[in-house]
């Protein structure tokens, strides 16, 4: 036999792929939310999508879900939860080892040109030509595409306005700013106009200013357009604010998928921060009150409890009657932040990764 043959494929498994189509449709109307959508009528749908790399690495480890058309639905996780290899697998540009992908009811790996004919991705690194102007690279992207000319010229002109780069789109790209540049590229990408846009980090690397501005220009275009948008991000302010769900992804594992809200509403009415030298101790006076072990988190010297069994008042007193040494303790609202680090253990953001 061949070192290059595959594997056997016995002819019971092309028979499965059949009934996996079925299995598809089925599933993905059961689990989250029955009776909304069936796969086939989803703009995405996945499962038990997965990712071995060469080295037995295990990028993504069989997720599941189902986009409806028009959301905007995030991927939320920190550098290596396997993100952009599931934006890959969606977008065919990577090959999933094993689960399936439909976008707008075309199969990823069976009909990769259907799927990529009704979708679109910013990548991270940029696509867009430094040396060409906007106009010239846009029009360029037009011709691949086969856009007929006078529908071009008016997307053009519309989304180049939306975004705020028509006055710009003469000079090269090479002196844009990242925020134009990135603007540029998401222009680019809607173009063709898919039915869904993958954005992956589309704001990494710039700075605070520009990073809201690009959030408001992509929250405009969906209302515009009506995209469906699959985005990932490492900031929960940008996963808040765009996304109508999110998937909380941690080591190729989908932790948790809701709105951000109900997501929230999951950690309670409060949370507790604590910064303390005692971290064990208070620890114990809080679990001895009522709070469950696994809304407790300890990071260092500080303590994060989410409170539902006692407010905030009264952990405080606990803590002072309890004598445990506080160098500042505060109840306040929970964010995502709260929910992530509950779920994972974790801090979503490395120091490094922080936005100045
Ligand atoms: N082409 C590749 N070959 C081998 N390993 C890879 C490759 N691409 C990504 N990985 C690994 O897969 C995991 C997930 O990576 P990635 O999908 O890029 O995560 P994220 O986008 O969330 O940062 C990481 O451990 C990464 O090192
Ligand atoms: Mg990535």
């Amino acid at each position: 036999m061949s070192l290059f043959a595959g594997p056997v494929r016995p002819l019971t498994r092309e028979l499965n792929v059949t009934n996996n189509e079925e299995k598809i449709n089925d599933r993905i109307t059961d689990p989250h939310d029955p009776g909304r959508m069936t796969g086939a009528a989803a703009a995405v749908a996945a499962e038990e999508l997965a990712k071995i790399y060469p080295g037995d690495i295990h990028a993504v480890k069989g997720i599941s879900f189902a986009v409806e058309a028009g959301e905007a639905f995030g991927l939320l996780g920190p550098n290596g939860a396997g993100k952009t290899t599931t934006i890959g697998m969606l977008n065919t540009t990577v090959k999933p080892s094993s689960g399936r992908a439909l976008l707008a009811g075309r199969d990823v790996t069976r009909d990769p040109i259907g799927a990529r004919s009704v979708s679109s991705v910013v990548f991270q690194d940029a696509v867009v030509d430094r040396p060409l102007t906007g106009r010239q690279n846009l029009e360029l992207h037009l011709k691949l595409w086969g856009v007929d000319t006078s529908v071009g010229r008016r997307r053009l002109a519309e989304l180049t306005g939306t975004v705020g780069i028509s006055d710009i789109l003469d000079r090269p790209v090479a002196t844009y700013s990242g925020g134009q540049r990135r603007r540029t590229e998401i222009v680019r990408a809607l173009l063709s106009g898919p039915e869904v846009l993958f954005l992956d980090e589309p704001t990494v690397g710039l700075d605070t200013r520009s990073r809201h501005d690009l959030f408001d220009v992509i929250g405009t275009l969906r209302e515009r357009t009506g995209v469906t948008i699959i985005i990932t991000t490492h900031y929960l302010d940008e996963a808040e604010r765009l996304c109508d769900r999110l998937a909380i992804i941690q080591s190729g594992t989908i932790v948790a998928c809701d709105s951000p809200a109900r997501l929230l509403a999951s950690i309670g009415p409060e949370v507790l921060e604590l910064r303390t030298d005692d971290a064990a101790k208070a620890a114990a006076v809080l679990r001895a009150n009522g709070v469950e072990p696994d809304d407790v988190v300890v990071i260092g010297q500080t303590l994060t409890a989410s409170l539902r069994a006692i407010n905030g008042a009264r952990a405080l007193e606990l803590l002072e009657d309890g004598n445990v040494p506080a160098r500042s303790a505060t109840a306040r609202h929970p964010n995502l932040d709260d929910v992530y680090l509950r779920l994972t253990g974790g801090p979503i953001l490395s120091p490094a990764d922080r936005p100045e």
